[in-house]
């Protein structure tokens, strides 16, 4: 027991010391966070077990609001001009807000450490506050406080009355529109979900870490060969990293999105701009890539099967299709939490799912594909699937 109580007591100091001196314990980040929010879950007690799952929506909700009404911003610029607070009356008339309303979500901000509690009618920003306005969380806190957690609500009712509504996404929004077409007349929206795509992934490696391009499917170019076509790719950031990596590359690169998306792409004139629904028949046939980044999480296995449809009657005999997605592996025991979160995503918003590796053989099986290579780059099970067109009706990885 002395010796159990001693080894407490050292924990407590050792977590102690995490809390006070962080910056110490970075190189072991990713494994004591993992134990901390496993011990942290382990030793809840049920009532805190409890409110912590009724209160799981309520930091994006606040942050949303404290984006929206720029309490943030007003604190960081008070303590930018040397101001040691910021009084929430001074606050509450800066951001339209009725005090005691403001003074409610102040009161929980602080408590998640976005903000410091300096009294009751004082506030001032912490390390974080900066971090809550940086373009990744702005625009990720708007897509999923507004796009994405009205269909997460409205899950269990669309379970429960599949009839209703194509997907949940449609109910929580009361809208007969996909998510897609709904972010055509819901600009703001619209800007957040297309930015959030291109920071999300933005500190972590991408398919061109594990596949050389060049070597691979470049070799032997005529000028008009038709080399990389983007489909769905948004805002174009793919063609660019590709043309970054490999600025003399020759060949066709070709954006394809719908009418809206390609017309603000970022890319240079290197990159055609297509206008094209991935349903429809692919019109630039025999390209040596047709690249798909995370298209195929978003659609139910007959929409998969179509667009896949649409793209085998394209391909050449040099033509492969190269798929960014999660691929989960089927035997995987330690799945993470945002890799099973964002699955339960994709059902609330699209009917979908993220594809363990046996679904992935079985879906491209049945359009008459194979894979002919899986490369995984994330620990996250993100991947770059090669596929080519089944001669022998063979499926190997
Ligand atoms: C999840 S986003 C992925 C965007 C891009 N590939 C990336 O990884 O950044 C899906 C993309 O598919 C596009 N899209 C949705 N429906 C489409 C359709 N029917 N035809 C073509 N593009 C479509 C969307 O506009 C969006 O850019």
């Amino acid at each position: 027991m002395g010796s159990f109580t001693s080894d407490t007591e050292s924990l407590v100091r050792q977590l102690q010391a995490v809390v006070d001196h962080p910056e110490q314990f970075r190189s072991h980040g990713p494994e004591l966070t993992r134990l901390a929010r496993r011990a942290a879950l382990i030793l809840e007690s049920p009532f805190e077990k409890m409110q912590r799952l009724a209160h799981s929506g309520t930091p994006l909700v606040c942050v949303r609001i404290s984006q929206d009404r720029g309490i943030l911003k007003a604190l960081l610029d008070d303590a930018k001009d040397g101001r040691s607070s910021t009084a929430t009356a001074d606050l509450a008339s800066r951001a339209k807000l009725d005090q005691a309303v403001l003074e409610t979500i102040l009161e929980y901000l602080a408590t998640q450490g976005f903000i410091d509690r300096i009294s009751a009618v004082e506030y001032r920003p912490t390390k974080t506050t900066p971090l809550l306005l940086s373009p990744i969380f702005s625009h990720g806190v708007t897509h999923f406080h507004d796009s994405c957690q009205p269909a997460l609500l409205a899950l269990n009712s669309f379970l429960t009355q599949p009839g209703k509504a194509h997907t949940a996404f449609e109910l929580g929004q009361n809208s007969p529109e996909g998510f897609y077409q709904w972010m055509e007349t819901h600009p703001v929206q619209q800007n957040a979900f297309h930015q959030f795509m291109k920071l999300q992934f933005a500190s972590l490696p991408t398919w061109l870490d594990v596949v050389d391009f060049q070597r691979d499917f470049a070799q032997g170019l005529e000028p008009n060969t038709p080399l990389f076509v983007d489909v769905g790719g948004g805002n174009g950031q793919q063609c660019a990293s590709l043309l970054e990596k490999y600025p003399q590359l020759g060949g066709r690169i070709v954006l394809q999105d719908l009418k809206s998306i390609v017309a603000t792409a970022i890319t240079d004139d290197r990159v055609e701009r297509m206008e094209h629904d991935f349903f429809t028949e692919q019109p630039v046939k025999h390209a040596r890539a047709y690249y798909f980044r995370q298209i195929f999480h978003n659609h139910d296995k007959e929409a998969c099967l179509r667009i896949l449809g649409a793209h085998v009657s394209a391909m050449g005999p040099d033509s492969v299709l190269l798929i960014d997605d999660k691929v989960i592996p089927d035997e995987d025991t330690l799945r993470s939490e945002y890799t099973t979160a964002l699955g339960v995503h994709m059902l609330a918003m699209f009917n979908a799912l993220e594809r363990r590796e046996s679904q992935w053989q079985a879906l491209l099986a049945e359009a008459g594909l194979r894979i002919k290579a899986i490369e995984r780059f994330t620990q996250f099970g993100d991947s770059i699937i090669v596929v080519e067109k089944s001669t022998s009706g063979s499926v190997c990885s």
